[in-house]
């Protein structure tokens, strides 16, 4: 059987959120991967661009993310993540996977990635697989967690033959 490379919609998109680029750096790698694997599609966009009603169109969300002051999102993610937390969307189609960015120093590691999967999962979403978590040192977390998503995302696609 003879399959298109080319996979069909729904794309993933990738969703960063950043103070300092380190998260916006990342997410573009996996979207160039993605990209590269077939998804010509798919998309690469800034948190800050988004509601969170904008998940219902992107029914495959890729979020990479760092966590700033105490636990707290980067600059560019509050709005949408206090919009998220008032929000009863029901996110039952959505499938997501997180990578969040973090340091160990901090007593709230990672804590934007983690109450980010909280509210999604609450709202129904679904993830492809468990949240990463990356400490400052975050290239082979990344290179790890890329490998283990990208089959994940192809198991999720619809192939023409
Ligand atoms: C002022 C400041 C506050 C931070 N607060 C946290 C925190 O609460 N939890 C955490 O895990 N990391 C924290 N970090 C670490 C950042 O998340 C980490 O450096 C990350 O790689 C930054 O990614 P970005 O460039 O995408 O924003 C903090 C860093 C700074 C400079």
């Amino acid at each position: 059987m003879c399959y298109a490379l080319v996979m069909s919609q729904p794309a993933p998109a990738f969703i960063y959120a950043t103070e300092t680029g380190n998260a916006e750096t990342l997410a573009r790698q996996a979207h160039e991967r993605a990209v590269a694997s077939g998804w010509i599609h798919a998309s690469v966009v800034n948190i800050s661009q988004l509601n969170p009603a904008d998940l219902l169109a992107h029914p495959l969300v890729i979020f990479v993310v760092s966590t700033w002051g105490d636990g707290e999102p980067p600059s560019d993610a509050t709005d949408f993540f206090y919009a998220l937390e008032k929000s009863a969307l029901d996110l039952s189609g959505l499938r997501y996977a997180i990578l969040g960015l973090g340091d160990h120093d901090y007593s709230e590691f990672c804590g934007f990635a983690r109450n980010l999967d909280a509210r999604l999962a609450a709202l129904g979403a679904t993830p492809l697989l468990p949240r990463e978590e990356a400490d400052l040192d975050y290239e082979d977390t990344y290179n790890a967690w890329i490998e283990r998503l990208l089959p994940l995302l192809e198991s999720n696609s619809v192939t023409t033959s």
